[in-house]
């Protein structure tokens, strides 16, 4: 079965990068139209040349998504190119991994915040948008140390424990609006953000050891799973979280 999201438009906040870009990808393959968000104009560049030179739909947009004023002129900016997206997907995220005690506040709260103010202001922005049509979708990327944590997580468990909460009562506010709200949680994937932990060979190996599929996983892997949440086989599939995680939180 192919799914198609022809027609559709997906805001992917965190495009730009990892995860996001790989949703991006996949998305715009299966027909929608994708407008990404980062910080980086130049990492925003590479992505939209990529899937604009395999004739996607695509534009990008730069914008710190915890100031609420880059978030306005965002929406602004967004809506005058595809009016009121569809689709929200949420996967900006910065980690920082050292002791509750070693964290200044601002360091503490710049990690929580990536994930938690991020995707209030994203959805904050476009959910109204959304309102009316009777589809939505909105996927919010949490993690398996929203479930397990390690040492040097205090911040990045608190933001992504926080998205489960906000997910789901969002999911509750928009269920009679055919809106669905997940999130995905990602067990250990190659990108950007991992890459403290991929190149300190002892982390490394923990990281593997604890992974039953005995590999990273491969971002494209995301992109699929994204896919079918937007699509209308999963209108059913709200309020909950999907771990993707190589089997890390079974063992
Ligand atoms: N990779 C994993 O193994 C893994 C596992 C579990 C959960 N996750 C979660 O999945 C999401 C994506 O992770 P990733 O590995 O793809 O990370 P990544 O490669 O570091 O990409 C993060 C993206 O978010 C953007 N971003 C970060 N802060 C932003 C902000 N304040 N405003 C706007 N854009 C911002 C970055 O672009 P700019 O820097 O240009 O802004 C980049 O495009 C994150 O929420 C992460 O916590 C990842």
């Amino acid at each position: 079965m192919k799914i198609d999201l022809s027609g559709k438009t997906a805001v992917i906040v965190g495009g730009s990068g990892g995860l996001g870009e790989a949703m991006a990808n996949t998305l715009s393959d299966a027909g929608a139209a994708v407008a990404i968000v980062g910080r980086s104009q130049a990492k925003l560049d590479k992505v939209a040349g990529a899937i604009k030179a395999k004739g996607g739909n695509v534009e990008s947009f730069t914008a710190d998504m915890t100031s609420e004023s880059d978030v306005a002129r965002l929406a602004k900016d967004v809506n005058a190119k595809f009016p009121n997206p569809q689709i929200l997907i949420n996967s900006a995220g910065v980690n920082n991994r050292k002791d509750l005690t070693e964290f200044t506040l601002k360091e503490w709260t710049t990690v929580v915040d990536s994930s938690l103010v991020t995707t209030f202001l994203a959805c904050h922005a476009f959910i109204p948008g959304m309102k009316g049509t009777g589809y939505g979708r909105i996927i919010n990327l949490s993690s398996i140390m929203a479930h397990i944590s390690l040492p040097g997580r205090t911040a990045y468990s608190s933001g992504k424990a926080g998205l489960l909460g906000l997910t789901k009562a969002l999911a509750l506010e928009l269920a009679s609006e055919g809106i669905t709200a997940n999130c995905i949680s990602p067990g250990p994937f190659h990108t950007e953000m991992n890459l403290p932990v991929i190149n300190n060979p002892e982390a490394n190996k923990m990281f593997l050891q604890k992974l039953p599929v005995g590999r990273w996983g491969k971002v494209e892997e995301i992109g699929g799973l994204a896919c079918y949440l937007c699509s209308d086989l999963a209108g059913f599939i709200t309020g909950t979280d999907i771990l993707i995680d190589g089997g890390w939180t079974a063992s």
